[in-house]
């Protein structure tokens, strides 16, 4: 089977960049991205490349190559899923809010909308492929929804998660280390596997599709990211311990990541691990092992968000007890917003529980991030409903420059790792701080020495 027609529900930061490479990679395949959300929709199909919804290095690019040849954006969900052969589901699957499972679960409501919407609308055959992160089965559940509630026709379900990493979206997708796709074993499961190995197989070579059975491939999405995380919490821990006793976390890391069975990747200490994914499916990964009654699993992995909460929550300790014990009225600055640099996805980012715990010590946060406006940074407090609103807006002020977020304050923060901080005039920021004048790098990217020479007191993370 061909695929010439390709539907993708779900014009977030998964279906919008893997879609447009799918299209500007298959230009004899028609790929249309759909979504509820009709100013994501407008923002994807707006003139000015500037202002698509995902800011990712490249994506520009593809967009701009494949947008209106055989790339398209709609909120006309019935009609793309109806043309369609084949449809991804790539909607959003947070953590659950509410009810049962509650703060760990995945909730997955928009799947099953989505599921219900798929069943109602076709009347011709189709493969459905999971691109969102699912707990293991779930392919299971979408069946049922499909063949019991559909018109009859035949439905295949592949599971195909995503690996990229935001900010890297278009290398990764255009150069991935592997692509996994789980089906039926089946004859009917086995020659949808092959219809989406053929999509990739445009420009990933053969040796790098890999396909496995459904279940596998949703746990190995899971697992990725629990291993992932797991990495950083580990030199996370280590970089505390490395405070204590005088080691250097950057030299530890070196030292143990030229091990080949270790790895040197994934083993930068930071401020704390954020990003929509991570603690997402570590938290569901342990809701899953709970379920089975694998208690001793789910405390293994729930270890790795307790490490992560404790990284974050040392950093603003460490920014209180370094300035006298108070920063009540004091204005300290954030470099950075970001969960990681290149990118203006703000989801889980550490700056946010950081710069919570400032504002309950009555400090005035003054932020700076390249890509992440001034809405999102408020919309982010405001979700945590530590204060009102109007507190918030009160105690954290958001600049448009550096040098005017550093003016009069006491301290800089660096919670993303931009490239730009570290080409900064920090004499000239130096300047116009108040003295003793500090700098916290929850990033370990700044010449230390030479800011000290300057005359600031610096500390780093995971540095004695
Ligand atoms: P996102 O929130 O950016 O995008 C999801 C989109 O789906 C939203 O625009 C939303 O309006 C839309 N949507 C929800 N319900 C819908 C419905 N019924 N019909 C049409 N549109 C609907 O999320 P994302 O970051 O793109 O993540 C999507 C999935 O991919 C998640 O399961 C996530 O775990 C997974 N994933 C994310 C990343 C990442 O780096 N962000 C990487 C790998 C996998
Ligand atoms: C992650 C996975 O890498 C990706 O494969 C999956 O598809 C989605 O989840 P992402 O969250 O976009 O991608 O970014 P990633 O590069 O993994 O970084 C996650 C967080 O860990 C960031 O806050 C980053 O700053 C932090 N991190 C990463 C570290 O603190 N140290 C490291 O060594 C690596």
């Amino acid at each position: 089977m061909k695929i010439k027609n390709i539907c993708c529900i779900g014009a977030g930061y998964v279906g919008g960049p893997t879609m447009a490479v799918v299209a500007q990679k298959c230009p004899n395949i028609k790929v249309t991205i759909v979504d509820i959300n009709a100013a994501r929709i407008a923002a994807w199909n707006d003139e000015d490349l500037n202002k698509l919804p995902v800011f990712e290095p490249g994506l520009d690019e593809v967009v701009k190559e494949a947008r209106g040849r055989n790339l398209f954006f709609s909120t006309d969900i019935d009609k793309a899923i109806d043309e369609a052969d084949m449809i991804f589901i790539s909607v959003n699957t947070p953590t659950k809010t509410y009810g049962k499972g509650k703060g760990m679960a995945a909730d997955l409501k928009y799947i099953e909308l989505c599921a219900r919407q798929i069943a109602q609308v076709s009347k011709t055959d189709k493969i459905v492929v999971e691109k969102s992160t699912l707990p293991v089965r779930t392919a299971s559940a979408i069946k049922n929804i499909l063949e019991n509630t559909g018109n009859g026709v035949n439905f295949q379900i592949l599971s195909n998660p995503e690996f990229l990493a935001e900010g890297t979206a278009v290398q990764d997708l255009l150069n991935p280390d592997r692509v996994l796709i789980g089906g039926d074993t089946t004859e009917a499961g086995q020659k949808a596997i092959q219809a989406l190995v053929d999509v990739y197989a445009n420009w990933v070579p053969n040796e790098r599709i890999l396909t496995t059975n459904v279940w596998s491939s949703e746990l190995s999405k899971l697992t990725a990211n629990a291993f992932l995380a797991q990495r950083v919490s580990s030199i996370n821990a280590m970089s505390e311990l490395c405070e204590k006793s005088g080691a250097d976390v950057n030299e530890v890391s070196k030292a143990i990541g030229m091990d080949s069975r270790i790895g040197s990747k994934f083993l930068k200490a930071s401020v704390g691990f954020g990003g929509s994914c991570f603690q997402k499916d570590i938290l569901n990964l342990v809701y899953i092992a709970k379920t089975y009654g694998l208690t001793k699993v789910a405390d293994y992995w729930e270890q790795v968000i307790i490490m992560n909460n404790h990284q974050k929550q040392r950093f603003s300790d460490k920014i209180v007890s370094t300035l006298f014990n108070t920063v009540s009225g004091k204005k300290i600055t954030f470099l950075g917003w970001a969960f990681k640099k290149d990118t203006n996805d703000t989801r889980e980012s550490a700056a946010i529980m950081v710069a919570d715990n400032l504002l309950n010590e009555q400090a005035k946060v003054s932020v700076y991030d390249p890509k992440v406006i001034e809405e999102r940074m408020y919309a982010d407090l405001d979700y945590l409903n530590t204060r009102t609103e109007a507190k918030n807006r009160e105690l954290l002020t958001v600049s448009q420059d550096p040098y005017e977020a550093s003016k009069d304050s006491h301290a800089i923060a660096v919670l993303t790792e931009w490239d730009e901080f570290k080409t900064y005039d920090w004499q000239k920021i130096y300047d116009n701080m108040h003295k003793p004048a500090f700098v916290f790098d929850g990033r370990g990217i700044l010449d230390v020495a030479h800011l000290r020479s300057i005359g600031f007191e610096c500390y780093t993370i995971g540095k004695g």
